[in-house]
């Protein structure tokens, strides 16, 4: 059976919410971010991008579920869910640091079978379908072989809770010792994208949320980048902590997740 073309269904819906979210994050006040929870932070074009992309994804797939960061899980007992997060990079956007992104992703059961991520500042879309490989503006990304293990350069990020932030000082604090450099660039999406075509050769995130790589996952793995739990096995929607890397990169992060638990 041939694979339904979901990148022609997504791309001019996720281009047009990211070109449209670009125009208010160029006039954007971040008097008016306002807070979740404690320590999240969410804007009304979260909210619109997010209702826009539901609403442009249900014309076409009325049965599907959805679990949308802001709106949260509506089951349609379809075999299909739509994972989305409206804007990747909430905190960078309210304070207009261009590293923000749009992420989608189609998983079947429990496993992703598409994912699309859209970055407005760069006018980047990056796709894959489970074992297709991956593309950055639909042409094919790899990691590259070559890289120099002496030059890796490494990103984290982490879920809003405590325990997640503990671990994330932790492993920042040993690899910056240990690399020539960790970052967290604000936005797991884009960090994942980045890892796919080799601008950086790894991210950490404990506590991460299913729409906040879901799409990425696929992408980085689909451009045979390592794609893991913190014990070294195969990550799944079901992990709670992902670790994505070049190969070459893999078994000292994997050295220094031993020593955080
Ligand atoms: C956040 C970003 C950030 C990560 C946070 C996420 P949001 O997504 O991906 O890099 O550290 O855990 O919540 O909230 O801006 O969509
Ligand atoms: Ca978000």
């Amino acid at each position: 059976m041939s694979q339904e073309n979901y990148l022609k269904i997504i791309e001019p819906i996720i281009k047009k919410a990211g070109k449209s979210a670009f125009k208010k994050w160029q006039k954007f006040d971040r008097q008016n971010v306002m807070l979740k929870g404690k320590k999240d932070l969410v804007t009304q074009i979260d909210l619109d991008t997010e209702k826009y992309l539901i609403k442009e994804i249900k014309k076409v797939y009325p049965n599907h579920s959805f679990l949308a960061e802001e709106s949260g899980e509506k089951t349609n007992n379809s075999p299909f869910t739509w994972i989305i997060d409206p804007i990747d990079g909430t905190t960078n956007f309210s304070i207009k640091n261009p590293l923000w992104s749009i992420s989608i992703a189609l998983a079947k059961e429990n496993e992703i079978i598409f994912g699309a991520i859209y970055i407005p500042f760069s006018d980047e879309l990056f796709h894959a379908y489970k074992n297709k490989g991956a593309y950055l503006n639909k042409k094919k990304i790899k990691l590259n072989k070559n890289i120099n293990a002496n030059k890796l350069i490494h990103t984290y990020c982490h879920g809003s809770d405590k325990k997640s932030r503990d671990k994330a000082i932790k492993y920042y604090t040993l690899q910056k010792q240990s690399s020539v450099d960790c970052r967290q660039l604000g936005s797991a999406a884009i960090e994942l994208c980045y890892v796919a075509s080799s601008r950086v050769d790894s991210i950490v995130i404990p506590g991460a949320k299913a729409w906040d790589i879901a799409a990425g996952a696929l992408i980085a793995k689909e451009a045979h980048a390592n794609v893991l739990d913190f014990k070294g096995k195969a990550w799944t929607l079901n992990s709670s902590d992902i670790l994505v890397c070049h190969p070459k990169a893999k078994n000292q992060i994997l050295s220094i997740l031993k020593k955080i638990k």
